[in-house]
């Protein structure tokens, strides 16, 4: 992938392999990536937990562009960029925007990079950031595109098991849900391949795994299994990553019906779970996980949205050659 654009080079500049890249995917990271990234999210949380925010992207502007709502990536990436000292302009309602003129993405791209020396990007179509980042002599970053990838989101999952399990390799992880619709537990699956790491699938039948994720899960040697029932497979897994059934992606809403509450994490099914496992759920969460078991500590959810300003502070870092 070609180096973009971002303004003359750091003093401090390393060649960390993320300079002046695109973050699209998943598939760009291998094991050493994720390592590099991970160390700096570490740090990132201990310069917030310590100072609160440094001046690093001083200087810098983010361009926040959201075409389908968001509170926690949206809010995280805002975030992650204040913190480090650079500033934001945020398109959280594109309605308001020229894009209800009928401005292209491309067109809205190539404008935004005029004032801006990083996009962020979510958009309802598959596919829809490589397209921009086609058209973007700067680097963008893809905060969800569709029912494709959140390579963002499973960053921060990642670094959720391995901040709070110290570990991802010979972890067993069940899924669990919307597993056709959800973009977090594509993206996410793709990226445990890279472990030694043992996967169950948990949903009804027509919200199963799509088939190219498998492939890719049976292609790198992983062991596997599909079930619909939670019950059988809770007190054996050391994590349960739940999400939530994507109304809006249903064009049957008796079928949405049907499938809406098949699945709710409460007090007694946590009860059957290992004492050492962890719950996560990308959020937002309708029924699927009650909200007494959010005082269990197991609950890894929230300090998991958390970890999303880490991860998002140490991406913008990096593309811009400061981390
Ligand atoms: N997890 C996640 O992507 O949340 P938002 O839709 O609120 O950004």
């Amino acid at each position: 992938m070609a180096t973009k654009r971002v303004g003359n080079l750091p003093a401090d500049y390393a060649n960390n392999g993320f300079y002046g890249q695109d973050i699209l995917s998943v598939n760009q990271f291998d094991k050493g990536k994720l390592d590099y990234i991970f160390r700096v999210a570490h740090e990132m949380r201990v310069l917030v937990e310590r100072f609160g925010s440094a001046d690093l992207l001083q200087g810098k502007i983010l361009a926040n562009l959201f075409y389908e709502p968001s509170t926690r990536t949206s809010s995280s990436f805002m975030a992650s960029m204040l913190r480090l000292g650079g500033q934001v302009i945020p398109i959280n309602n594109v309605q308001y925007s020229s894009v209800t003129k009928g401005e292209s993405l491309p067109d809205t791209i190539r404008t935004l990079e005029s004032y801006a020396d990083v996009i962020v990007l979510r958009h309802p179509e598959v596919g829809a950031a490589a397209t921009a980042a086609r058209y973007a002599q700067k680097p963008l970053i893809n905060a969800g595109d569709g029912v494709g990838e959140h390579p963002t989101q499973a960053l921060l999952d990642l670094f959720t098991i391995v901040e709070d399990l110290g570990k991802v390799d010979t972890l067993k992880i069940a899924m669990v849900g919307d597993l056709k619709y959800g973009r977090t537990v594509h993206s996410l699956t793709k990226l445990l391949v890279n472990y030694d790491v043992e996967f169950v699938f948990v949903s009804p039948d027509i919200l199963a795994m799509p088939d190219d994720v498998l492939e890719v899960v049976r292609e790198r040697g992983h062991k596997f299994r599909v079930t619909q029932d939670v019950h059988e497979v809770i007190g054996d897994v050391d994590v349960l990553y739940v999400t939530r059934v994507q109304k809006e992606r249903f064009s049957d809403m008796a079928q949405y019906d049907r499938v809406r509450d098949q699945y709710v994490v409460d007090e007694a099914l946590m009860a059957k779970a290992k004492r050492e496992m962890i719950v996560m759920h990308p959020l937002p969460r309708v029924n699927e996980i009650s909200y007494a078991v959010d005082e269990d500590p197991r609950a890894a959810y929230f300090r998991q949205m958390r970890n999303g300003m880490y991860i998002r502070m140490a991406l913008l870092a990096a593309v811009l050659g400061k981390a």
